[in-house]
């Protein structure tokens, strides 16, 4: 499923993060400027983005930014399209998202929060990885990123919207990789379990596997320089999915009902 780097990336062509104000896109817009690659940067707090946004100009690269709600798909498409148009994209990573799930206090979750989860983490992403896709293919070449979640792979009743959006991602992701790949364009889904970021913070309890920020850069850029179909880390979470496919449902939903789970807003 790999394939070679040279004939589907540009080097000298520019690298579009979303979430890029923060967290893992952070890291990977530093992570990109230490190589040299100039950058398109997305986030909705432009004071955060700017900041990101200095420090990755301190590597002589070319750097755009862009303040955005997500929450606006249409405008999200449009302004994507804009961007390839004046800055040709190589890379389109889809980082941002939304981890809310249901407060201790509520008995479930709230429904402005059901649908702020569903159009930031499903289908606004998606219709980005369609639009640069619409952009790339003319090219023959070019590579989408969408980030999902290890909790794309298990149905957790306290973050319905949090693993439905993050699984119709995958979905989505798994589909377009196939459709891609004969038209030179790599699309690669990245499964992080706990990553050290504002968005895990705010998870009251145990974050068992935490990894830092920048070794999640590092890996999903080593796993698009690879053009890996999905990466899923750490490794452990990759047995718990085999395990959630083998274990009969009535113990599994015994098991997923019992995990307690908070955050603080
Ligand atoms: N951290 C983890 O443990 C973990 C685990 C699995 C998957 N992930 C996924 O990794 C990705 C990055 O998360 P992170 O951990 O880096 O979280 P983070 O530090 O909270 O960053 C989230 C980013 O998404 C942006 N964002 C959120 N809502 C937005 C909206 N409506 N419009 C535009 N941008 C919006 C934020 O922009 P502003 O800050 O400017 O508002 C921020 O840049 C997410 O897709 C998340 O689901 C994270």
């Amino acid at each position: 499923m790999t394939g070679k780097v040279s004939s589907r990336m540009d080097e000298g062509a520019y690298v579009l993060i979303t979430g890029a104000s923060s967290g893992i896109g952070a890291e990977l817009a530093w992570l990109y400027a230490a190589r040299g690659r100039p950058l398109v940067l997305w986030g909705r707090d432009r004071t955060r983005l700017e900041d990101v946004a200095a420090r990755a100009r301190g590597f002589g690269v070319d750097v755009h930014t862009r303040a955005l709600d997500l929450m606006d798909g249409a405008a999200a498409i449009a302004a994507l399209r804009e961007d390839d148009e004046s800055h040709p994209l190589g890379i389109a990573i889809l980082a941002a998202g939304l981890g809310d799930m249901r407060r201790g206090q509520d008995v479930v979750e709230r429904a402005e929060d059901v649908l702020r989860l569903g159009l930031v983490n499903y289908a606004t992403p998606s219709a980005m990885a369609a639009a640069a896709a619409e952009c790339m293919v003319p090219r023959g070449r070019g590579h989408i990123v969408l980030i999902g979640s290890v909790a794309a792979f298990h149905a957790l009743p306290f973050a319905a919207a949090y693993s439905g959006s993050k699984a119709g991602l995958k979905r989505f992701a798994e589909a377009q990789q196939m459709a891609l790949a004969p038209l030179g364009v790599g699309v690669t889904l990245v499964s992080p379990g706990f990553v050290d970021t504002p968005m895990s913070r705010r998870v009251v309890g145990a974050k068992p596997f935490l990894q830092t920020a920048p070794v999640a850069a590092r890996r999903i850029a080593r796993a698009v320089d690879r053009n890996r179909p999905h990466l899923v880390f750490p490794f452990v979470f990759s047995v718990l999915r085999l395990v959630d496919t083998l274990v009969p449902w009535p113990l599994k939903r015994r098991i997923l009902s019992a995990i307690k789970a908070d955050q603080t807003d």
